[in-house]
């Protein structure tokens, strides 16, 4: 838990802390050093529990990379490096109209007290007024046709609308349906967060051919000729490419077990991240986060051939970032999505099969191009 006193605001850093302590399995497993720091803790991991931690020995050897900004800088000094610095203190510094994506996930407006540390939450206006303290200054910083996407929940939704309606064009806020919740006494479970869109002019990047998603067809309609209506059928099963709307219900949130997860208490899915990417940038596009935590949005934008930079004030995120983009050299895959179409929530023998009877035919390696999905 960490908690810092940042320009007279006290921060809460652990919006979801609660679903993350829903995943640490404590009575199973022999007990590993997880997280370093002030926090330094010996804990217990399940043996599936595949949860990225830094060890000591990285964090001294990841700092030697770390950059931070004391004078304006050029793009080429940013790009595919991670700013270990106070954003409030460093945004002023980056180039302008510099950035085609950002994606902000910043701390929310929540009171939440954790053993010794409490976490005040402010009043509304003072939370927007932090906002925009910081905001006001990153709005020259995005490109004329750049987009922007502030993650949310519903406590410090109308606060970052407001400042977004001041500075740019708002376009939608999408609500994803987070599969985890804290059940309460006396009011609805919170199941569910914002994500505001808006964009600095008119002209702007939307691919969303590269975000529809992949349905089982449950009512195989059929024309009058008896043909399937909007949907294909396959001999792993029927499927419709459907619109994306603003109404995300097939993201989980990363668990133990999902080899994304990390002890980044509020890491946000990397198949969150991609519909975001993919939708709003183009190949060699620059995507920028001056929140990025654990760097969910710099590994996505890497493994989607997008420039990235972001800036985190904790050095040991810092270091959790750079060990999982120096892991996306290796391995780029994102979980829920694959061969180039995003698939619903427990699919994954699905899209296995598909895969399978796609690479037999000979001449095809790309089921894509089969069962023509984009056309
Ligand atoms: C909601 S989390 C972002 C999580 C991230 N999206 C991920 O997937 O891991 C917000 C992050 O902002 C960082 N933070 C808070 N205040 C900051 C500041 N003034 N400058 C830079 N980073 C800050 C926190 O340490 C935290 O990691």
């Amino acid at each position: 838990m960490v908690s810092k006193n940042i320009h007279n605001y006290e921060i809460d850093f652990a919006p979801t802390k609660d679903e993350k302590s829903e995943k640490n399995i404590s009575d199973l497993m022999p007990l590993s050093n997880n997280k370093i720091g002030g926090e330094a803790k010996m804990k217990h991991t399940a043996p599936r529990n595949r949860t990225l931690t830094v060890s000591e020995e990285e964090l001294k050897k990841m700092k030697t990379r770390f950059i931070n900004l004391n004078k304006q800088c050029m793009l080429d000094a940013i790009k595919g490096n991670v700013i270990c610095q106070d954003a409030l203190e460093c945004i002023q510094f980056l180039p302008e109209k510099s950035i085609d994506l950002l994606i902000i996930d910043p701390p929310y407006n929540m009171y939440k007290k954790f053993n010794e540390v409490t976490f005040n939450k402010k009043t509304i206006d003072e939370y927007a007024e932090w906002i925009d303290s910081w905001f006001s200054q990153i709005v020259s910083k995005i490109s004329l046709t750049g987009s922007v996407y502030v993650c949310c929940d519903w406590q410090s939704s109308s606060a970052i609308e407001t400042v977004l309606r001041k500075h740019l064009i708002v376009r939608n806020r999408i609500t994803w349906e987070r599969d985890k919740g804290r059940g309460a006494k006396t009011n609805w479970k919170n199941c569910s967060e914002d994500i505001w869109f808006a964009t600095k002019s008119n002209k702007y990047v939307f691919n969303v051919d590269k975000v529809k998603i992949m349905r089982k067809v449950i009512a195989p309609y059929r024309d009058e000729n008896g043909d399937p209506k909007d949907w294909k059928e396959t001999n792993t099963g029927n499927y419709r490419l459907s619109h994306p709307s603003n109404f995300w219900t097939d993201i989980t949130i990363p668990f133990w077990s999902m080899p994304e997860n990390t002890d980044h208490p509020t890491q946000k899915p990397e198949k969150l991240l991609a519909k975001l990417i993919l939708a709003s940038s183009n190949e060699g596009d620059f995507v920028f986060d001056p929140f990025c935590g654990s760097g969910s949005t710099l590994v996505v934008a890497k493994k989607l051939n997008r420039e990235f930079s972001g800036i985190e004030i904790d050095e040991y995120y810092c270091a959790l970032t750079l060990k999982r983009l120096d892991l996306a050299d290796i391995d780029k895959s994102i979980q829920g999505y694959s061969e180039g179409l995003f698939w619903e929530r427990n699919s994954l023998t699905e899209q296995q099969k598909i895969k399978l009877s796609s690479r037999k035919q000979k001449g095809i390696d790309n089921y894509e191009i089969e069962f023509d999905w984009h056309h």
